[in-house]
């Protein structure tokens, strides 16, 4: 039984082949396009659902239609990045963020479209072991899509049911966050190529950026991520931020 390891340690990019390269920066040619689009839209959803909550005599319609709303500014944030990144002067912009908290409220709204979609339930447990706050200096918005990207794809791997569990630590002048599955694992054959675009085996439902985003925003972060896997029972990524406080 081996464990398939791969490790991007600080600062090193792993760089993706010719051919990716190119499909990323057609990507990115048309992702302008594509987010100033999307905001149009959302301004008209966001409007909508402002009518429904004041129109409605349903405590639990208005409850919802405001639910809407906020996420809605939180899919304006996503595509805000796009612009951000089209601009030459763009960095993220990093706040003190408490992982432990961004962990469990990403880990309700995956859980809540796992359950919509009709998959079987998942344990969740979730363990600080640190006596700090576990602060550490990101990007919101950024952070938050690093983790439902990492519990995305747990879940996907666990289709019968599993049990999924994240530890915080600290680690020298980082925070450390592990999380690990009892999914179906990573085939080794795969394992080199992981955090590269493109790589995936959703062939329909997923484009295979998921793990290449988690790499590229820590390692902007000045973080490390490094994911191993046990083909047949589990994989377990682990990622390092620099510590906020
Ligand atoms: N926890 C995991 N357990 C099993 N396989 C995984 C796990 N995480 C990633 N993988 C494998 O790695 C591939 C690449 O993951 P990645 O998140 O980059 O893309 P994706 O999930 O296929 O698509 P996207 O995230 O863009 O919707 C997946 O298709 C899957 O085969
Ligand atoms: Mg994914």
């Amino acid at each position: 039984m081996g464990i398939a390891q791969s490790t991007i340690p600080k600062g090193s990019g792993l760089m993706p082949s010719l051919q990716s390269e190119e499909r990323l920066a057609e990507l990115g040619r048309h992702a302008a396009g594509v987010a100033h689009g999307l905001a149009n839209l959302l301004t008209n959803i966001s409007l909508k659902a402002q009518i429904l909550e004041l129109q409605s005599s349903d405590p639990n319609a208005s409850e919802h239609a405001r639910g809407i709303r906020y996420y809605i500014e939180e899919a304006r944030e996503i595509l805000e990045r796009i612009h951000r990144f089209a601009n030459p002067e763009y960095a993220p912009l990093p706040n003190r963020v408490n992982i432990l908290e961004t962990l469990t409220s990403v880990w309700k709204e995956v859980q809540f479209r796992h359950l919509m979609s009709g998959d079987s339930a998942v344990k969740f447990e979730c363990s600080l072991d640190c006596d700090e706050e576990p602060l550490v200096l990101a990007n919101r918005s950024e952070l938050k899509e690093i983790i439902a990207n990492l519990i995305d794809n747990s879940l996907r791997a666990m289709p019968d049911g599993g049990r999924l569990s994240a530890r915080i630590s600290r680690r020298n002048g980082d925070v450390q966050v592990e999380i690990a599955d009892t999914g179906h694992g990573i085939p080794a054959r795969m394992i080199d190529s992981i955090f590269e675009p493109f790589v995936s085996t959703r062939s329909r439902a997923g484009s295979g950026l998921g793990l290449t985003v988690c790499r590229d925003v820590i390692l902007n972060h000045g973080g490390s991520i490094e994911l191993s896997s046990n083909p047949g029972s589990g994989t377990r990524v682990t990622f390092r931020l620099p510590a906020g406080d």
